[in-house]
């Protein structure tokens, strides 16, 4: 049998970094492999049961292998799992989302949190007639060109704002913005008056660590998207389902104009859709001239698994759960810190929340690239000792789900309080 270690060193000689996704090789010392999840729990191949609060980066809002999802997962594959034609279950789906999420509109189901937000950008420069967007310094939207100027994520944490590959004149048609500084937005307005089709956002920065609106900003933008008649969009590719049933949009009571979604939608199985008025979508092909398409769309698995899930979440109490997981965590990492005297800030909104190496406040990107990231990753590698699995970058959040016991959250707490001690007399 071979050990994580082995099998990371192989990994290393067939993809770049050991990994797919560049994340996955901050974990220290190095990638664990798994073996198999369940619940809070992931096993690893070197026989290790870590408690996990990564969980896929987002999408298990009720931890691995959900027995409701898995059910509804098996029933789909038994009749087969892909037609290139329309099913039941994605009309199931397409209504659940769109009751909560925009009662009236109409929604495209694509493959991932990337293709989304790309077709999104592409409906609102068809529907405009423009070609400019605002995005905000620090959000991540995916990793497709228009997007990776001035992302966070994976992004920021390697240092390359601008990815190599995007060429210039594709940049320059992304203005950027800053988070929680709505003067920021009206001076590019100001500059470019009539050319801008859309502002992008994710409603909470999940990818700086996490990051909440100001009070308000979120409305302000709003209006100034009205004021302008440019499409307001929220990423909600992490905010969806999260913080309520319908989104960030209820939980601050603003409304977007669009709305991307992907992880927790799918389940846990690969997702993205895009949500906007008739009118707006109708642009799509095939009815209108914006192209989309999909081999992979709407993929019968991804519909039942994301189905299942929001079932669950319907029914029962899991959000307020997860929440309150969180919650208690956020509270021991602040007491914790605050005991030991760390220069430290905790955001948290509902069931994702982050610590900061910093003395804070840590209301903006630049705040939060402030903080100590090697303490975080020391932190991070301590956590991972004791069996727990935190996000390993500073900039992405730590999610709670409504699998995680009791047990797990004492066990937490107490790695929290031995992990922080060592971290701090290294320091
Ligand atoms: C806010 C946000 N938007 C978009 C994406 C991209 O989604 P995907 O990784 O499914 O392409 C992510 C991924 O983490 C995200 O956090």
């Amino acid at each position: 049998m071979s050990d994580s270690r082995s099998l990371f060193e192989e990994a290393l000689e067939v993809f770049v970094g050991g990994v797919n996704s560049p994340v996955r090789a901050a974990v220290r010392p190095y990638p664990f492999f798994v073996k198999r999840a369940k619940g809070s729990h992931i096993f690893t191949v070197d026989g290790k049961e870590l408690i996990d609060y990564v969980l896929g980066y987002g999408p298990l809002i009720l931890g691995h292998a959900n027995e409701a999802v898995l059910r509804a997962v098996r029933d789909q594959i038994e009749k087969g799992w892909l037609y290139g034609a329309p099913t039941e279950v994605e009309l199931k789906l397409a209504k659940k989302i769109l009751s909560y999420v925009m009662p009236k509109g109409k929604i495209r189901f694509v493959n991932s949190g990337s293709e989304a937000t790309m077709t999104a950008i592409r409906i609102a420069r068809g529907y405009t007639g423009k070609k400019y967007i605002v995005k905000f310094d620090g959000c991540y939207h995916g990793s497709h060109d228009s997007v990776l100027v001035s992302a966070g994520s994976a992004a920021s944490e390697y240092g390359v704002p601008n990815s190599l590959g995007v060429p210039e004149e594709v940049a320059k048609l992304t203005l950027v913005a800053r988070y929680n500084d709505i003067g920021s937005v009206e001076s590019l307005f100001k500059k470019h008056r009539d050319e801008i089709a859309a502002i992008i956002i994710e409603p909470v920065i999940a990818n700086m660590g996490v990051i909440p609106p100001k009070k308000d900003f979120l409305k302000e933008l709003g209006r100034i998207a009205e004021e302008h008649n440019v499409l307001l969009i929220f990423d909600e590719v992490v905010t969806g389902f999260r913080l309520a049933l319908g989104g960030a949009q209820e939980y601050y009571g603003v409304k977007a104009d669009m709305v991307v979604l992907g992880k927790i939608i799918g389940g846990g199985f690969p997702i993205g859709a895009v949500v906007s008025s008739r009118e707006i979508m109708d642009v799509l092909t095939p009815k209108g001239k914006v192209f989309n398409a999909g081999t992979f769309n709407a993929h019968p698995v991804s519909m039942a698994a994301g189905l299942a899930t929001i079932e669950v979440l319907e029914k029962t109490d899991a959000l307020k759960r997860a929440s309150s997981v969180a919650g208690e965590i956020a509270k021991a990492l602040d007491d914790q810190a605050n005991d030991l005297r760390i220069e430290h800030w905790v955001n948290r909104v509902e069931s994702m929340f982050q610590m900061f190496f910093t003395e804070g406040p840590v209301e903006t990107p630049d705040q939060a690239r402030k903080s100590n990231r090697d303490l975080y990753t020391r932190f991070h590698e301590e956590m991972i000792k004791r069996r727990i699995f935190i996000a390993p970058s500073q900039f992405e959040a730590i999610f709670a789900s409504s699998s995680h016991t009791r047990e797990d959250v004492e066990k937490t707490i107490e790695a929290i309080e031995d992990s922080l001690k060592v971290v701090v007399r290294e320091h």
